[in-house]
């Protein structure tokens, strides 16, 4: 079992990831508010690089009383980083895409000593 080192918990502000060359494979890191969140970069879809994708709150289109439809607005609760090859969006929170739970990113074990945090293998 090995471990990378993923930087100290002050390099990250709210919002900030950090995507870790873990020898055979990647681990994206990301900070959400207080918390962390590890996943590896190969996408449930395609395996595209999904942790180097945009972060981004979720987009959600409110229904009105008439059941209509006129905007779109940001969910401040969810984020989400977007597959940059065909924009499948992923909870940073739990790695479910936002649609479909047949889709769901592969979660990367990692460990926060003395203020560093280690992603491990
Ligand atoms: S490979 Fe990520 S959306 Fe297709």
């Amino acid at each position: 079992m090995g471990e990378y080192f993923a930087g100290a918990v002050t390099d990250y502000a709210d919002g900030d990831r950090k995507v870790i060359d873990c020898g055979e494979f990647e681990v994206g890191v990301f900070r959400v508010g207080d918390e962390f969140f590890a996943w590896h970069n190969r996408c449930a879809h395609r395996a595209g690089p999904v942790c180097q994708g945009r972060i981004m709150k979720r987009v959600i289109e409110p229904v009105s009383d008439d059941r209509t439809t006129r905007t779109l607005e940001y969910d401040a609760t969810e984020t989400n980083i977007v597959c940059p090859w065909h924009g499948y969006e992923f909870s940073i929170r739990t790695g479910y895409h936002q649609a479909s739970s047949r889709f769901r990113l592969r979660k990367a074990e990692f460990t926060i000593r003395e203020g560093e945090i280690y992603v491990r293998t």
